[in-house]
């Protein structure tokens, strides 16, 4: 049987591995001898869980969205993700990942942030146990999200705005890998998406398994069997997605829709449609597909939602992409956000604008009546109503 899983060296097929400066080399290799040990023992088991129950508010609802499932012609359940404590599914692998880092014995956390909602939950977790915090931010998302710039300076973290390249996730990523090889032996990098050298892409995923975990079960209870036609989820680096569908990998009677950012088209020079406009290269320690020029240059992403808008994309889901085991569609800005505003007025949800790429993707899917689709909501829309309101198509 074909196997969609990451190999002991952490590859997906052709895509991961950690290609990291030798700096780095230690705390990655303690960090791969660690996090499996640390993830299996009974003590971290139960400390997340209960932390996912009673701080996060999990399991999030499966919620039959009946208006929507009427516009559609089947049935649409939607995975909650954005009525987590902090509003999105970053929360989860903030957790865990700050949790292994505790038995690591360290000390300082550092962070990158896209939309602020990966930033904001590690803000959340290093109030929440007493732990130092920095976080690097783009300046051109530091404006776009400063609602979630304020949380996180709320919190007690140190909001770093970053002012190279276009000044977004690519560039605070590369000033939050600079701080770590800086002060290698006492800080952690919790890496907010399944992205990054092995074994982040490994941890992140499993860390969000819990979201396809409890979609199994609520869909036994709901549908009477346990696996839905369609999962659907947006892609920035991957996590939400790789959430949802992890306990589906290998099940081919699940078919994968994932939804990356069209930006204004794929074919205008301003999409963040890594899948569809990446080359094989490496970018911030992965082999994976990435936006790059003849010179393999990486080029600047655009996307109006500040946590779509990467140049690559996690190895997990270029190999799924390169198997065609997922189907990968461009979803561009108008059509996210017409999504967002149709969910709004049919359901009373307003979604992040990341996960409105994957409600846009709706409209290109030609579903039969007796289909069961679950779609993860990855966040609320809070943070984005400002550009929302600048862009009502209505
Ligand atoms: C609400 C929300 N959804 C999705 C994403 C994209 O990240 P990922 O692909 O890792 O889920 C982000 C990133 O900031 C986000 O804030």
């Amino acid at each position: 049987m074909k196997t969609y899983q990451v190999n002991e060296n952490g590859y997906y097929g052709e895509f991961g591995g950690a290609y990291i400066p030798e700096i780095l080399h230690r705390c990655v290799e303690e960090l791969r001898n660690a996090y499996l040990k640390v993830m299996d023992s009974e003590d971290f088991k139960q400390e997340f869980a209960a932390l996912l129950r009673d701080y996060v508010g999990r399991p999030s609802p499966l919620y039959l969205a009946r208006r929507l499932s009427d516009k559609y012609g089947c049935k649409i359940y939607l995975k909650r993700e954005d009525l987590n404590h902090t509003g999105a599914h970053k929360i989860n692998n903030a957790i865990g990942q700050v949790l292994i880092a505790r038995r690591m014995g360290k000390k300082r956390i550092i962070a990158e942030t896209g939309a602020g909602q990966h930033g904001v939950a590690t803000a959340t977790v290093c109030a929440l146990m007493d732990m130092e915090c920095v976080v690097y931010m783009g300046k051109t998302d530091v404006e776009r999200q400063h609602v979630n710039v304020e949380r996180m300076k709320m919190l007690g973290a140190r909001v770093e705005a970053v002012t190279s390249g276009n000044m977004t996730l690519k560039d605070a990523t590369n000033e939050a890998i600079r701080d770590w090889c800086c002060h290698p032996a006492d800080t952690y990098y919790v890496i907010g998406s399944t992205v990054g050298p092995h074994p982040y892409p490994d941890m992140v995923a499993r860390l969000q398994s819990v979201i396809s975990e409890e979609i199994k079960k609520q869909l036994t209870e709901q549908e009477g069997r346990d696996y839905p036609d369609y999962l659907m989820a947006c892609v920035g680096g991957g996590s939400n997605a790789a959430g949802t569908i992890y306990h589906y990998l290998d099940d081919e009677r699940v078919k994968i829709v994932l939804a990356e950012a069209g930006g204004k088209g794929i074919d205008t020079l301003m999409s963040a449609a890594t899948i569809q406009l990446g080359r094989l290269g490496i970018i911030h320690g992965a082999r994976t597909l990435v936006m790059q020029d003849e010179d393999g240059q990486i080029t600047e992403p655009y996307s109006i939602s500040a946590g779509l808008d990467y140049p690559g994309i996690g190895p997990m889901h270029a190999n799924l992409a390169r198997q065609h085991r997922a189907t990968v569609l461009a979803i561009n800005d108008d059509e996210a956000v017409r999504a967002a505003y149709e969910l709004t007025r049919l359901e009373g949800i307003i979604p992040a604008l990341e996960s409105a790429h994957a409600l846009g993707a709706l409209e290109k899917m030609n579903f039969r009546p007796t289909d069961v689709v679950v779609l993860t909501v990855s966040g609320r829309g809070d943070k984005d109503i400002e550009t929302y309101l600048a862009n009502n198509p209505y």
